[in-house]
């Protein structure tokens, strides 16, 4: 369908004119992505609070073929929730409220405008826990932890956000909703659509509410930096922990380098001495008391150099600090190339040794920073200093790196604008002809984010 002017008068309609937003003033901070790297424009932000108006919206949309881009805390690192082609944003923000809990299933319905962070809050009032934790807890949503299928810092122990995802509220493509928050936790009843949501990056439909599965509350915790000689240490002891500590949470590492960039942009002390090479956050918790087992595995790793040690909150936020601040520190010394890449762990230490050097050699004056979550092969390679027109040459020299290594070119943010081209390169044709079925039969018109991950091709 040949997409028309945006349908502003028919939009206010369904949502009243203050929920139509068209000034360039009041659109601005929804047009460009949180790196900064992606900027387009928009004829309208249309902020529903219903799924009723969301299916609405959509159903207008598809009448008149105007393409949407979904958007929820616009922290997505690929350039997926910004309107590149002048799309019309479906912002989330007044999809919210966290209630229903079930404190006997250790479960609760969020809205998809809900903050991951405002989620975790409710959940600890009611004695539980839920399992997704990441850096931008404040400000990322629900809807688009869904979209992404957001990892996070406790993949290791609770899986990606799909694991948590008990049912779904959604508008899709076609205007149709579906609706199923029933949360049992056993129900083989055909497609699972809520898992087919999930990672569909906002180009299947809306996410408008979900039921979440809670984790049990943390008993004792144990955080642990360890400096380590080499990335390969650092992977066999991450084995080691896995193996040996029942409880451990997170294994996430950093480099030398990336410690001094946060230590300078931050103003805080380095832990470690300035050189070390390699440094893991590890953390294990209770029940049962972690310290024993954590304290026993730590003793026995090779190609330790150094190790502090938090047993309470307080401490553990100054070991976890340097993991957490990467993001921000590497944003603020220039526009980032951000690639979130996995590897078989036995590819990881190559892969980190081998990939700072395969982008300095097509693009000059470059920096590459890599850290990421270790438990699970996940690397995020930053590359800062890229010159306009050098982006496909540091996706190649990144990207061509991950795939002659047998590794995935997304792992958990994934491939919105920025990888899109790649995608063929990663998945099957019979992967992308399937994936390409499933978004024309549910998003008929090709309304939903037409731009993000299988493109318009
Ligand atoms: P947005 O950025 O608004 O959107 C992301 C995508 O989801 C877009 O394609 C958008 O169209 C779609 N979308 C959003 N809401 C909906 C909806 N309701 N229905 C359908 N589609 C929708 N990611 C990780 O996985 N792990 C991390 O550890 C991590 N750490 C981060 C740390 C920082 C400091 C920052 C800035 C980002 C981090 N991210 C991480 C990336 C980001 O936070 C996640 O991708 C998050 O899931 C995005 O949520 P959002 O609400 O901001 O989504
Ligand atoms: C992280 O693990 O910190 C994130 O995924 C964000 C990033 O890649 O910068
Ligand atoms: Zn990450």
């Amino acid at each position: 369908m040949e997409p028309t002017a945006a349908p502003i008068d028919a939009l206010r309609d369904i949502l009243g004119t203050e929920h139509v937003l068209t000034d360039a003033d009041r659109t601005a901070s929804y047009t460009t992505d949180w790196t900064g790297r992606f900027v387009g424009s928009t004829p309208a932000v249309v902020r529903p609070s219903t799924t009723e108006e969301v299916a609405a919206v959509v159903r207008l949309c598809r009448e008149t073929g105007t393409a949407i881009v979904p958007q929820g805390g616009n922290t997505g690192l690929v350039g997926g929730s910004v309107p590149l082609a002048g799309e019309v944003v479906l912002s989330t923000q007044r999809l919210v409220g966290v209630g229903d809990i079930d404190p006997d299933a250790g479960q609760l319905t969020a809205g998809a405008g809900a903050s991951l962070a405002e989620v975790q809050r409710v959940a600890a009032d009611a004695g539980w826990r839920y399992g997704v934790d990441l850096a931008a807890r404040e400000t990322a949503t629900i809807g688009g932890t869904i979209a992404t299928d957001a990892g996070g810092l406790r993949v290791l122990r609770f899986g990606s956000t799909r694991r948590q995802v008990l049912g779904i509220e959604a508008v899709l493509g076609t205007g149709e909703v579906i609706s199923r928050l029933g949360g049992l936790v056993k129900d083989n009843t055909g497609y699972d659509l809520a898992g087919l949501l999930c990672g569909s990056e906002g180009t299947l439909g809306i996410v408008c509410r979900a039921r979440l599965a809670l984790v049990p509350p943390a008993g004792t915790t144990v955080t642990a930096l360890v400096g380590f000689r080499s990335m390969d240490d650092a992977v066999r002891a991450v084995g080691h922990l896995r193996r040996s500590v029942p409880g451990l949470e997170a294994a996430e590492v950093v480099l030398a380098a990336g410690v001094r960039l946060v230590s300078e942009v931050t103003g805080t002390a380095p832990l470690f001495a300035a050189d070390t090479p390699v440094q893991v956050v590890a953390e294990a918790v209770g029940p049962p008391d972690p310290t024993a087992s954590l304290g026993d595995a730590l003793d026995r790793l090779d190609g330790v150099l150094e190790i502090a040690v938090a047993t309470d909150a307080v401490r553990a936020e100054r070991l976890w600090h340097v993991r957490e601040s990467h993001t921000e520190a590497i944003a603020r010394i220039g526009v980032p190339h951000k690639y979130d890449v996995t590897l078989a762990a036995s590819r990881v230490a190559d892969f980190c040794a081998a990939v700072p050097e395969l982008v300095a050699d097509v693009v000059d004056g470059t920096s590459t920073w890599l850290f990421g979550h270790l438990a699970d092969g996940n690397i995020h390679v930053n590359v800062t200093g890229v010159p306009d027109g050098g982006g496909p040459a540091v996706d190649r020299a990144v990207l061509e790196a991950v795939l002659v290594r047998g590794g995935s070119i997304s792992a958990e943010h994934g491939i919105g604008i920025a990888k899109r081209d790649w995608l063929g390169r990663d998945r099957a044709a019979g992967d992308l002809a399937a994936m390409r079925a499933v978004k024309d039969a549910l998003d008929p018109a090709g309304i939903c984010n037409p731009q993000a991950l299988l493109g318009q091709a």
